[in-house]
């Protein structure tokens, strides 16, 4: 037999052995849709042409000789839903990616009657996730429920108690019980994936875990929410309040009905725990964190601030100092010429800093079913490629114990805003309530014209007063304001901002 007799023999067996389409031979194996019609229409390609697609097929058949991962997802939703959509529909090229069939073979949801626009027909059905999580039908169990207890936490600890790879996104169960989950995890052998968990389409844990080495983080800090983000950018944008950028947020169902996890900062926090501890090697403390959230900034500070040259966004931030580790989410005044004040609307950013590449700024899309689908499957590829890795980046063993530093020994610059009465030595009172705790004011602004739109009159007539201070230290600050307060010179709480030093 010819050598081209030979070939066409060994493609039609390929194909008939996988029960493939000519076509699928073509684009997986060939580069050519149409090359086995041609093929078989007697065209003869040249000999490299089929040394390359000998290799190609002995690849695929090597390939497919490893078992197929099967999957379990737990949660339909946003997320679950477009999940086994994209492992529907991007399955064969998965496939050739990773030399193995991945596949989802089982769900579980509250409502099996729900339609969710993904073919669940060939798919086992359970109404208990732990039931799923334990089924001796998966390779593979993926948490999408959300929610750091209940079934989401009962059924990510029966799959890894049975020594059954996890990939989840949910960071509330992260941050509270991500430590004993780890432990859990190494003891019985089975791999924790949580990609999606921090910043959702952002590969973040990866690069932190993985990509930056030895290298020894100093700081991270970035946007983790993307509501407050799309607030604080359009109140910036169109000087509208807080209340109706809110509501238009809603409207477009970036916020929940009730916003207070997002707004009130806590959303951001337990990203910033899970954060630290792979930053720095020690343990999950989502109670330790500094938490102020994005409620009281009216639409005068946004104003003033980029006056000055600031915009304003809720970061979270977590570094090393003196005492401890620093773990705060607050809105902070960061310089308009800093990379992460350019990161606009629903946009996340996280930035780490390092002794080795300096700075790394990683921005994208941080919530979304797609996006973040994307980063569930990052942790599936990995797991059926067989990459380990601890799942806190150090074997759990190894993770410190969390030594929280004194919010009051923060040092940094402040913003701070005041009603002063409009009677005369108030401004002097306050400069001098500032001197005598070795406060020094970079600048101080007085504009009668400065009133929130959301502020009630508080009577009495009053000036706007911005104080911008040099680096201090955050209890002297406090201690200035309840003297200032004392002496009856200013109505209303003073409004108080951190300013973070950026480059
Ligand atoms: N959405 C995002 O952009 C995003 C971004 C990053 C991380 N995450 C995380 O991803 C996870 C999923 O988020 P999502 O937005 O997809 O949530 P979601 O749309 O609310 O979906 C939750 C799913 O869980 C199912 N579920 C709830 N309780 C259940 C129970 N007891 N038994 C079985 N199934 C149950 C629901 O079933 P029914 O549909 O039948 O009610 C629903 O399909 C969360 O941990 C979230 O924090 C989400």
């Amino acid at each position: 037999m010819s050598d081209i007799a030979e070939f066409r023999n060994a493609v039609e067996t390929f194909i008939a052995q996988r029960g493939w389409t000519a076509t699928r031979f073509g684009r997986a194996i060939a580069g050519d849709p149409l090359f086995v019609f041609d093929l078989r229409e007697g065209r003869e390609p040249r000999s490299e042409t089929r040394a390359r697609i000998l290799n190609a097929m002995q690849d695929e058949g090597e390939a497919t000789a490893l078992p197929p991962l099967r999957i379990g997802v737990a949660g339909l939703g946003n997320v679950g839903a477009t999940l086994v959509k994209i492992l529907q529909k991007d399955g064969e090229e998965l496939t050739r990616k990773l030399g193995r069939h991945v596949t989802v073979t089982a769900v579980a949801a509250r409502s099996r009657s729900r339609s969710r626009g993904v073919d669940l027909s060939n798919l086992a059905w359970f109404d208990d996730p732990v039931a799923l999580a334990k089924s001796p039908d998966i390779d593979l169990f993926v948490e999408l429920i959300g929610g750091e207890d209940g079934p989401a936490y009962a059924a990510v600890r029966a799959a890894l108690e049975l020594g059954r790879p996890v990939v989840t996104a949910n960071k509330a169960l992260l941050a509270r019980h991500g430590v004993a989950l780890a432990k859990l995890a190494e003891e019985t052998g089975a791999q924790l994936g949580f990609e999606a968990a921090v910043a959702g389409g952002i590969p973040v844990i990866k690069t932190l875990r993985e990509g930056l080495g030895s290298a020894r983080i100093a700081r991270v800090y970035g946007i983790m929410n993307g509501t407050c983000n799309y607030i604080l950018t359009r109140m910036g944008k169109e000087g509208i309040s807080f209340a109706e950028c809110l509501k238009a947020a809603q409207a477009l169902g970036y916020a929940e009905a009730d916003p207070a996890f997002d707004i009130e900062g806590y959303d951001t926090a337990h990203k910033l725990a899970i954060l630290a501890s792979l930053s720095f090697g020690c343990e999950i403390a989502p109670d330790e964190i500094f938490v102020e959230g994005i409620t009281a900034i009216t639409d005068v500070d946004i104003k003033v601030a980029d006056d000055l040259g600031y915009a304003i966004k809720l970061l979270g931030i977590a570094q090393r100092s003196a005492d401890g580790i620093e773990q705060r989410v607050h809105p902070t005044l960061v310089p308009k010429g800093s990379a992460i004040a350019g990161v606009d609307g629903v946009l996340n950013a996280v930035v780490l800093e390092t002794d080795h590449v300096h700075e790394l700024m990683l921005a994208g899309p941080g919530a979304g079913g797609a996006p973040t689908a994307s980063s569930v499957l990052s942790d599936i590829l990995d797991i059926a490629r067989g990459t380990r890795v601890p799942p806190l980046g150090v074997p759990s063993a190894e993770l410190t114990p969390y030594r929280q530093a004194s919010m009051k020994a923060h040092a940094g610059g402040y913003y701070i805003r005041l009603n002063a009465r409009d009677v005369p030595g108030a401004l002097a009172s306050i400069a001098t309530r500032m001197g005598e705790r070795g406060i020094s004011l970079e600048s101080v602004i007085q504009r009668p014209d400065l009133r929130a739109k959301d502020s009630v009159d508080e009577g009495a007539p009053t000036r706007t007063v911005v104080l911008m201070t040099h680096e201090t230290m955050e209890d002297m600050v406090r201690e200035a304001l309840d003297q200032v307060d004392r002496d009856g010179f200013i109505v209303g709480r003073p409004q108080l901002i951190r300013i973070e030093a950026l480059s």
